[in-house]
């Protein structure tokens, strides 16, 4: 069997960092190497040769888990930097119209295309992902992960309200939709199918019950939707559920929280909403680059964080307007510096990698470069642009060599992307058509 050694400078967490200098919260190799087989990370540690091992040299470079982006919309590339003054204009006027394409399988696919092409380039290995209403938007998705041999969680939006009629499924129809793709791609390969209401105010009742009966006959598939965004998508779905306290209470109502939940944007959360987050194990899913494109609020880690909730990062791409997990907690910093809070940089890379793959629950499979694991690594260059080089003269920790790539750091920054063991990024066509 052939072996890879990835040498370079090896960083991986083994726990969520409590302070600036809790070394004892990750593993670091200055010439490390990662020795791979078959797709596994088989030893981590220093470098050494190797008989016939293939070595791919990254000297220097930082050799990482590859990032985890925990909530993004596949159907939405193309609503990219869409001008809308906030989200409910913002889906109506555009996004609601660009999902109405996925009807069309041949554009699906083609998009698919694109869709995993920028997550390698930006280095993600992982998704949770929205797909459209349609269920040949889900075969598209999953047909080229597999291609890629990608794990990627991922399920067809059930909506079947307030949305343009060419986008609505039914309560019965996004079931039988929903448990036909989990047959077909739920655990095959590395599919995970999640159930995924949209959000309260484009399912009815009905519809959420049909959701609900979905995640009692299969417990282990995650479930994904938006909550407490913006004031009026906030406002709105309470008129549309009016007795049901809250926001958070609708899904509490249909038992679709849990620690498989995936919880979009949790913003504008009650006391009491927090507190059924926090015992339910759900999980906040911050999305900074989104939250301020879309003006829809800050994000407030802090108070999430201590009163034990679960809190993972995404890009919420197309609200969100960077596929780059790097300009993700770049912003995501910034938001907590307008609340007054501090984001250390060890906390951001553990966000980006063990700790997004806690939040999917995965984090026996990726999220680490250890033994066993699957060697999904991004190799990021601090000096990727003249900018960082000559900052990087003045930098002399590896807190502040983290900061500035998640500071300045994009695609640019990422050198590789290797998909089990197998390097992506650099075999992607300069530009597809
Ligand atoms: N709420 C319901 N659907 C969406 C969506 O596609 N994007 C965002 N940002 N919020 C939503
Ligand atoms: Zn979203």
């Amino acid at each position: 069997m052939t072996t890879t050694i990835l040498r370079g400078r090896v960083l991986s967490f083994i726990e969520e960092p409590q302070a600036r200098d809790d070394t004892g919260a990750f593993v670091f190799i200055e010439d490390g190497a990662v020795e791979i087989e078959a797709g596994r990370v088989v030893r981590v540690g220093a470098y050494r040769p190797v008989a016939g091992a293939v070595v791919k040299d990254h000297s220097g470079k930082l050799i990482l888990p590859g990032f985890i982006d925990t909530h993004i919309h596949f159907p939405q590339m193309q609503v990219i930097g869409a001008y809308a003054a906030a989200l409910l204009e913002w889906l109506n006027t555009y996004t609601f119209v660009e999902e109405q394409r996925f009807a069309d399988s041949g554009h699906a696919t083609r998009i698919a295309s694109r869709f995993f092409d920028e997550l390698i380039r930006h280095g993600t290995t992982t998704a949770a992902a929205y797909c459209s209403v349609h269920p040949q938007s889900v075969d598209a998705f999953f047909t080229e992960a597999e291609k890629r041999d990608m794990l990627m969680v991922a399920g067809k939006v059930m909506m079947d309200r307030n949305a343009p009629a060419a986008l609505l499924d039914t309560a019965q129809s996004g079931y039988d939709d929903s448990k036909a793709l989990i047959g077909r791609w739920h655990g095959k390969g590395r599919a995970h199918y999640a159930i995924t209401p949209r959000f309260a105010i484009t399912s009815t009742p009905a519809q959420m019950e049909a959701a609900e009966t979905l995640k009692r006959e299969f417990p282990d598939l995650h479930v994904q939707t938006h909550v407490s965004e913006n004031l009026a998508e906030i406002a709105y779905a309470n008129a549309l559920y009016p007795n049901y306290g809250d926001y958070v209470g609708i899904y509490e109502k249909y038992h679709l929280l849990g620690p498989k939940t995936l919880l979009g944007h949790a913003i504008h959360l009650s006391e009491r909403e927090t507190d059924v987050l926090a015992e339910t194990g759900s999980i906040a899913v911050f999305c900074p680059t989104s939250n301020l494109f879309i003006g829809s609020g800050l994000f407030d880690y802090d108070r999430l964080h201590a009163r034990g909730v679960r809190i993972a990062t995404a890009t919420d791409v197309g609200g969100g307007s960077s596929y780059s997990m790097l300009r993700t907690m770049d912003e995501g910093y910034k938001v907590m510096q307008l609340r007054g809070q501090r984001l250390m940089p060890f906390r951001s890379f553990y966000h980006l990698t063990l700790g997004n793959a806690r939040a999917l629950g995965l984090e026996d499979r990726i999220g680490r470069i250890a033994p066993g694991y699957d060697a999904d690594i991004v190799v990021l260059d601090s000096r990727a642009t003249p900018q960082m080089r000559l900052r990087m003269e003045t930098v002399d920790s590896l807190e502040q060599e983290l900061f500035l790539l998640q500071t300045c750091g994009d695609d640019r920054a990422v050198v590789e992307t290797y998909v089990r063991g197998e390097p992506l990024k650099s075999g992607l066509a300069e530009q597809a058509a």
